[in-house]
This record gives C-alpha cells, structure tokens and sequence, in this order.
C-alpha cells in the first residue's frame, strides 16, 4: 500500500525556546516544561497506529458484511412479497402493485457522528491516519485519546484530551501545526477544499474520566488510555465509553508494582489481583492489567477480547476489544485463576476460579451452569522442590492475543514499512507474538539451569526435548531467551534432570535447592537431538525483538512546573 498523505512541511525556522522533533509523518514543537513526550515510546505509537489501522480495516469488513447480509435479506423479502402480491392479483384480478424500493439498501453506512459539545471531543476518521486511499462507504471512527499531552499520538490518528492548560496549548499548536487545526466557520467550506483535514483534529482541556463518563451514551469507537504509571483510574469510564465491537488501548508504566512483589496491597487496590516474583512477572502484569479491565467491563454487561498484549521494555501495551454480551460476561469467570508461584525455583500451580458445566436440556437446548473449583490445586510446598508458596492473582488466565488480528497487523506494518520508524522492531515483536502459545508463563533455559547450578542447555536442546516429548514449544515476546511451552513445570524440571545425568553437576552444598529439584528422578529420558520444528521464524528476529536498552530510557515523568524537565521519579503509580 502506498501513502498519498500530503506532509505539511516542518516550520523553518524553528521558533525560539523551542526544538522540533519529528517522528514519520508527524511533527511537533518542543518547549522545556511543557508537555510530556517520551520519544523512546515511538514503538507504542507505531505500534498503535498499526492496529487502530488493522482493527478498523476488520471492523469496516464486519459492517460491510452486516451490509450486504442486510441487503440480500431485504431483497429475499421483497421478492417474497411481490410473489405473493402477484398471487394475490392472479387470485383476485386485482391491478399490479410494483415491489417495494430496494434504495434504502444503498444508503452509505453511518458516518462517524460529531460528539460532545463544542469544547469537548472528537471526531476523527482513520483516513487521518497516514493514509489516504479508503473508499466513501468506509465506515469512519470515532477516537477519544484521553491523556494525550503534546497530541503527537492525535496527529497521527486521534484526538485529543489533557488535564494540563500547557499541554492543551502545545496540543493546538502541534495540530495546527500538521495541518490540523480547526477550521475557521466563516471559512469552512472554501478552506476545506484547500485542506479536507481542517477540522479533523479537536482538542478539549479536562479530566479524562469526566470526559470519558460524559460518553457512556454516545460511544466512541476507540479509547486511548496513556497514563503516567497506572492506568487503573481510568478503567471504569473508559470502558463505558467504547462502542460494541470497539477498541480499548491501554498503557501502564508502573512496572514496579505490577511485575515484582514489592508493592502488593497497591496493586491489589489498583487492578484487583497480587503479583508474583519470578522471571514471567511482566506476563503475569499483562494479565493483571486484563482481569482489572475484565472486571470492570463486566459489570456493565460487556465482555473483553484480548487482541494484543505486549510487554515492552518498562512499560505494557494492551489492545482490546470490548462488546456485549450476559452470557460471554458470565464467562469470564472461567478466563481466571489464581496462581501459587514457588518462591524457590518459580514452579506455579494455577487454581481457576471457576468453571462451566454443560447439561443437555429438553430437546436440543443446552444449559451452562457455573460452579467454583474444587481446590486447592496443590499442597503447601512446591510439588518439585518442596520449598514454600506464594499466591498470586486472580488474574486473567485465557488468551492474552488473538493470532489472526496479530497476523493481520504483521502483513498490515509489512505493507507499509515506510510508514513506521520502528519497523523492523514492530516486525519482529509481532513474529513472536504471533507465534506465541496460548498457554500461562514462560521460562528460560538459563534461568531454569541456574536452580539446578548445571550447565545451560541450548534453546534447541530445550526446545528439541520438549518437542521430541510431545510438547509444543513457542517462543514469548515478553523475554529474550524465553520458551512457552504446552507442557506442565514439572515436564519442564524433567528435561533439566534428565540433562543433569548427562551434565553431571559438581560442589553443590547439602543445603541447595537443586538437591532437592534433583530429589525426583524424571519420568522419562528426554531427548536433547534436534527436533525438526524446533527453529521457528520468530528466532529469526531475535536481533530486532530483543534490542539493546534505549539512551534516556524509562518511563520518564510528568512535566516540571517550575523549570527543568528533569526525570524526578525511578518509577510511577
Ligand atoms: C504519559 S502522558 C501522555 C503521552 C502521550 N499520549 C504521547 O504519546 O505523547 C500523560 C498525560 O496525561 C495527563 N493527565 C493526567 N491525569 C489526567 C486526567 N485526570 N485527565 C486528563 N489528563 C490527565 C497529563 O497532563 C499528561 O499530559
Ligand atoms: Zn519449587
């Protein structure tokens, strides 16, 4: 796909007290103090740009579909109905009445309604979005981005809300800036057909959550949550102010209480679930941050379809689409567990929550009941290496991507490389999201090695045992080095027992863990001889996926107020 966007040219020269950055097709002013920008989250806004593209191509798709089906059925209808009219005056020899118009069918789908007043929000078409060339039936969006800062994000693809005057005001000036700005009403007609973005970008000072609950009734189609640390405040609203079959985007950066255990009570507060300590804790954030939208949606009748969730370098990303529907609500219960994670070598055993039976009913109609688990899954020590327990969750337990909407964004960033600064990087991330398996957690082969003081096996040694003992393996885009795998801990444990006997380990005190891992014999000799599937393309972009930390890298933090825009805080919450 080729762009035709017109890019309106940076400002030259660049004013005083500021500095220009630029990033694709977008650019902004800069002044110290002003607004927040952290340019290493260029990732996240490629990123997101690509799937807003790729989920509103699929729902322009779901409506044309809709369309023509409404349309087929209308017109069986008519020609029922004009067959039986034709019967009727055979019948009675009455005067021929025509068929009733079909020319409703052709009217063009609703456009994207103005929302709000005129202070408040947004009315955005993807056509905005780097790309011009979609055909008049499109069905245009709506895009409420409620923290959005300097807009370089609205510029791109929606539009724009900030709490903070300065931001507001480098928000205005950054759209205006791009070609952007609101059009004058005097002018409208004539300076639209200079400029048809004019307009298309309108920027409204408040609070998020005001704005988002003033929605509730007219939804918008996408809602962008990109917060300093958690975005756990603004969950309720946002996701009340999505359309069925619309796009829920969420960043939170305060990795620090969502991935370790050093903060538990606060981030049961914030996203009604408990951490865990281990080397999968940013999957474990991923579904932390799933179960609190989950919860929320729930509550209002409205379900959760994961489509992206990824972990990416301090901070996670999520995509997802919410609709409703009383009986998917109702399974949410069964799309969550509770983990018991062993503080020792990181072994965890999921405890659902609760699950379904189906009971024939009369005829061919079937009844789901809901039961809770029978638990515990497991004793109080760590069934491979007897050392104690901790619980984590409950958490969001089913799939955390959806592998057809990943491959769609994957061939979406292959068509339009030029269009993204990041994208090799995107490329590689979503190869292995792509490919991930949708089973909990993953480990590494080091790490697991580590526990047993023994020497590290390869990748594909590890991966080749695993698959010659009929596991499948796939790589997580959350780690480098790291292997998901549908095979239990203990599978896992088996393969490094089985390693050690041909690795044999030395000076290990009495007192080691690994002793007590090396307590149990494995059940079975694995094979460490290369499995043919054991390479799969995601390996390919190993470079791309993993790559070294960025300069100024970190979350950053909020603007100083007076002066400097130095990074006070180490992390956010
Ligand atoms: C991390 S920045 C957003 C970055 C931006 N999305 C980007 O990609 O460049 C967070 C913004 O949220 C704003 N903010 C914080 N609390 C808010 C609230 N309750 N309502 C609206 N905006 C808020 C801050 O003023 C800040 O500009
Ligand atoms: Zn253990």
């Amino acid at each position: 796909m080729s762009s035709s966007v017109t890019l309106t040219p940076p400002p030259s020269p660049v004013p005083d007290g500021f500095r220009l950055h630029t990033e694709n097709s977008s650019h902004i002013l800069i002044s110290e103090n002003e607004a927040f920008l952290n340019p290493v989250q260029e990732f996240n806004r490629d990123l997101s740009v690509a799937c807003i593209r790729t989920w509103s191509e699929e729902l322009n798709e779901l409506k044309q579909k809709r369309r023509a089906q409404a349309k087929e059925k209308r017109a069986l209808k008519a020609k029922e109905g004009s067959a039986r009219k034709r019967q009727r005056v055979n019948e009675s020899d009455a005067t021929a009445v025509e068929p009733e118009s079909l020319k409703t069918s052709t009217e063009p789908l609703q456009a994207g309604k103005a929302i709000g007043g005129k202070a408040t929000l947004i009315r955005s078409e993807t056509r905005l979005i780097d790309f011009a060339s979609q055909e008049k039936s499109e069905y245009k969006i709506t895009i409420l981005e409620a923290l959005s800062a300097t807009g370089l994000r609205s510029i791109r693809y929606v539009l724009a809300n900030d709490l903070s005057p300065t931001a507001v005001i480098a928000m205005k000036r950054n759209v205006e800036l791009n070609g952007f700005g609101p059009e004058k009403e005097e002018e409208e007609e004539s300076a639209r057909k200079v400029n048809p973005n004019l307009g298309k970008v309108k920027v409204n000072e408040g609070d998020a959550c005001a704005l988002m609950y003033s929605h509730r009734t007219d939804r918008v189609d996408v809602v962008d949550l990109d917060p300093y640390g958690t975005a756990a405040p603004f969950i309720d609203a946002a996701v009340q102010a999505v359309k069925d079959e619309g796009l829920l985007c969420i960043t939170c950066t305060d990795l620090s209480i969502l991935a370790t255990n050093n903060y538990p009570e606060k981030c049961f507060s914030n996203y009604g679930g408990l951490p865990l300590k281990a080397e999968y804790s940013h999957e474990a954030a991923l579904r932390l941050v799933l179960h609190a939208v989950s919860t929320s949606a729930s509550r209002y009748g409205r379900y959760i379809e994961p489509l992206v969730s990824l972990s990416i370098d301090f901070y996670v990303r999520l995509f997802i689409r919410v609709n409703s529907s009383p009986f998917q609500v109702k399974k949410a219960l069964t799309k969550t567990s509770s983990y018991f994670v062993c503080t020792s070598c990181q072994s965890f055993y999921e405890q659902p929550l609760g699950r379904v039976i189906e009971k024939q009913g009369s005829g061919e109609s079937v009844n789901t009941i809901y039961k809770t688990q029978p638990g515990p899954t497991v004793g109080s020590k760590c069934l491979e290496c007897d050392s104690s327990l901790h619980i984590a969750g409950p958490m969001w337990s089913g799939p955390i991507h959806d592998t057809d909407f990943v491959s769609r964004v994957l061939q979406h960033t292959e068509a339009n490389k030029d269009h993204y600064g990041t994208a090799a990087r995107m490329q590689g991330m979503l190869t292995v999201a792509k490919e991930e398996l949708h089973t909990t957690f993953y480990f590494t082969p080091t790490k697991i090695a580590g526990f047993f003081h023994c020497q590290t096996p390869s990748l594909e040694e590890t991966t080749s045992a695993l698959l010659h003992a009929g596991q499948q393996v796939s790589r997580s885009h959350a780690s480098p080095g790291s292997l998901k795998t549908t095979g239990t801990c203990e599978d896992v444990m088996d393969v490094f027992r089985s390693w050690v006997k041909k690795h044999p380990i030395k000076n290990v005190s009495e007192t080691s863990p690994a002793l007590r891992l090396l307590a149990k014999e494995p059940r079975t000799e694995a094979n460490f001889s290369k499995h043919p599937k054991s390479v799969t393309s995601s390996s390919k972009f190993k470079i791309v996926r993993y790559p070294e930390t960025p300069a100024n890298w970190g979350p950053g933090s909020r603007p100083a107020t007076g002066g400097g825009n130095k990074r006070k805080r180490k992390h956010d919450n």
